[in-house]
């Protein structure tokens, strides 16, 4: 049998009078005595088609999400009652033919659009969830932006190569996820974090141009923009420097802005350095889609008589403001913004308030001269109304609090802008709370300057950049150390002893050593990437099957246990207090 030979979201009144055959689910039936309206839906859209129950034996069993195939004419719908929300709704098909391929059982959920269903139903019924337009819509679109990442990228000549997903470890920050080895009992490959080293070592073996589209699994916190297992867009390229990287990814970004919404994004993107952004906005991905900046007036309170400020600048900290503008709080709103600067780690915050005549209320006015009142509304720009938020600490401290404010208060105007920016020059290391040195991207980025990098790490500058979309790190690369001894210096300053360095990366850092290219590179998250395209505020709705919050897939019910001689096979044992913990709870589950 044929099913159809005709896609029901083409049809337009062009195609009156043609008898055609569809194929599709019963969205929406109808039944107004004696004629059945049915909304036949299939991936490429929804048509009417109308049923006379009197001709069609299989009509009175029909019910919505039944799998059909109709024959009939293509008929313009009488006047007035066409549908202008529809692309099909000049036409409906007048059914002289009814096949019902499969029925349905009554649905977990209406698949009306509108309806608002529980996260966790939606996804134990997934495949039910993407009959609907906004999961379609969205997993249409990343096909779309994968496919543009392929042509441009293939068109200027990189190859598509994969990499293991059975690996040993690479570091990129997070937990491994680690998978037994049968045939090595007591072993463990991980699953790869990305293809870094890798696409590293496809440098070495000298293909110059690399992408795929590589699936990396990270067991770290979720987040709305995190889950434990997402796809990249990696790309490194050999003979290359940051430029390079950054106009390739510019031209797959133009690329797949225009395929899937239809906007020319202006290039080269705009640039910050690491410093800058965290000076003037508070973090390193800013959104740029407002102005709102950080002012430091750290100069204007040299001389300060205002105790809190004054030993804030002695200790070597500074004094940071932000006018976020005539947010309207109450006294005890502002308040609350204090015990919030504290909970980010502030000694405190003041907050101002710009009375009509130009005067500052707040609980330390009175500890401000009047010049240092005036000198602090011109470097905020205060106007009758704005909250002005002023922090005196270290700098990082000022930054991520005033950044956090800056994020909260500040609202974008045009939703649907796309403000891409680049972030660059990044620390080679950051600091732990604890007073340790990490790699700020991953240890194998290049600093811009050895020697720097030996005398002073905190400080050192790597050549490693962000790439932002709206406020979210969309990706991050950099240029690689292609000279082994500035690698082992890099492990050595994270303090990663000559031993481990060896039975980590000994055979990354021996590959280093057979004329290795220089070369740099970039990944972009992919679900990140469509998910802010798409307006979606969740990565979750542009994944087919995402996981929850724990990392549980409700559809399949993963991850779940495992039989013991699986286990045995693989030489593991659970240890006994997981033992213990699982069998009072399926005990307690069985009372
Ligand atoms: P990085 O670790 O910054 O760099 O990752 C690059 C991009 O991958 C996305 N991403 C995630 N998306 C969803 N869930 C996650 N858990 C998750 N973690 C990361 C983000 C991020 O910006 N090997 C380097 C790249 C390189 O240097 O070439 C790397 O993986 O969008």
């Amino acid at each position: 049998m044929n099913y159809r030979d005709t896609r029901a979201g083409e049809l337009t009144r062009e195609d009156a009078g043609r008898t055609v055959q569809l194929a599709g689910w019963a969205a929406r039936i109808r039944d107004q005595g004696g004629v059945m309206f049915v909304d036949l839906r299939e991936a490429t859209g929804v048509v009417q088609v109308v049923i006379d129950p009197a001709s069609h034996s299989q009509a009175e069993s029909l019910r919505r999400e039944f799998c059909i195939s109709v024959s009939g004419e293509v008929s313009l719908r009488p006047a007035g009652s066409e549908n202008p929300d529809l692309p099909t709704g000049e036409v409906e098909v007048v059914v002289s033919e009814l096949h019902i391929l499969s029925a349905s059982q009554a649905l977990p959920f209406q698949l009306d659009e509108r309806a608002d269903v529980d996260e966790l139903v939606r996804l134990r019924y997934r495949y039910l969830d993407m009959r609907r337009s906004r999961v379609a819509a969205n997993l249409r679109a990343r096909s779309v932006a994968v496919a543009a990442m392929r042509r441009v990228l293939t068109e200027a000549g990189f190859l598509d190569i994969e990499t293991p997903t059975l690996i040993k470890s690479t570091p990129e920050g997070a937990r491994d996820v680690l998978v037994p080895s049968r045939l090595q009992l007591g072993d463990f490959y991980a699953l790869p974090q990305s293809p870094q080293l890798f696409k590293q070592l496809l440098m070495v073996g000298g293909f110059e141009r690399y992408f795929q589209i590589a699936r990396c699994y990270r067991d770290e916190d979720f987040r709305s923009d995190r889950q434990l297992e997402f796809s990249q867009l990696d790309i490194e390229g050999s003979f290359w420097g940051r430029d390079d990287v950054l106009a390739t990814i510019e031209a797959v970004m133009v690329a797949v802005a225009r395929d899937v919404r239809g906007v020319e994004l202006a290039t080269p993107f705009p640039r910050l350095t690491y410093q800058e952004a965290l000076d003037r906005y508070g973090t390193d991905k800013p959104d740029l889609r407002f102005a709102m900046e950080i002012a430091d007036l750290s100069d204007h309170f040299a001389a300060t008589e205002f105790n809190a400020f004054a030993s804030a600048l002695e200790s070597g900290g500074v004094i940071r403001g932000l006018n976020v503008g005539a947010a309207g709080l109450s006294r005890s709103g502002l308040d609350a913004l204090v015990d919030d600067a504290k909970q980010a780690g502030a000694a405190g915050l003041v907050w101002m308030v710009v009375e009509d005549d130009g005067s500052l209320r707040s609980p330390v006015a009175k500890f401000l001269s009047a010049d240092e009142q005036a000198a602090l509304m011109e470097a905020l720009a205060g106007t009758p109304g704005d909250h002005l938020l002023i922090v005196a600490d270290r700098a990082r401290i000022a930054a991520e609090v005033l950044g956090r404010f800056r994020t909260r208060f500040g609202s974008p105007e045009g939703h649907d802008e796309l403000n891409f920016l680049w972030v660059v020059d990044f620390p080679v290391f950051e600091e732990t709370p604890g007073g340790e040195l990490v790699a700020a991207h991953h240890p194998f980025s290049a600093p811009v300057d050895v020697e720097d990098m030996a005398t002073s790490p905190a400080t050192a500058i790597a050549q490693a950049y962000d790439l932002v979309l709206n406020g979210s790190e969309l990706g991050s690369g950099s240029v690689r150390i292609h000279d082994p001894d500035v690698q082992q210096k890099v492990f050595e300053i994270l303090g990663i002893s000559p031993d481990e360095a060896e039975r980590r990366f000994g055979w990354f850092v021996e590959a280093l050593r057979y004329g290795t290219p220089p070369h740099a590179g970039f990944a972009v998250g992919i679900a990140r990437l469509v998910s802010i395209l798409q307006g979606e505020p969740n990565i979750r709705e542009v994944i087919a099957f995402p996981k929850t919050q724990t990392g549980v897939d409700p559809l399949t019910g993963s991850p779940s246990p495992v039989d013991d001689h699986q286990l045995a096979e693989l030489g593991i044992a659970l240890r006994p207090e997981v033992q213990a913990a699982r069998d009072e709870a399926a005990g307690s589950g069985a009372d």
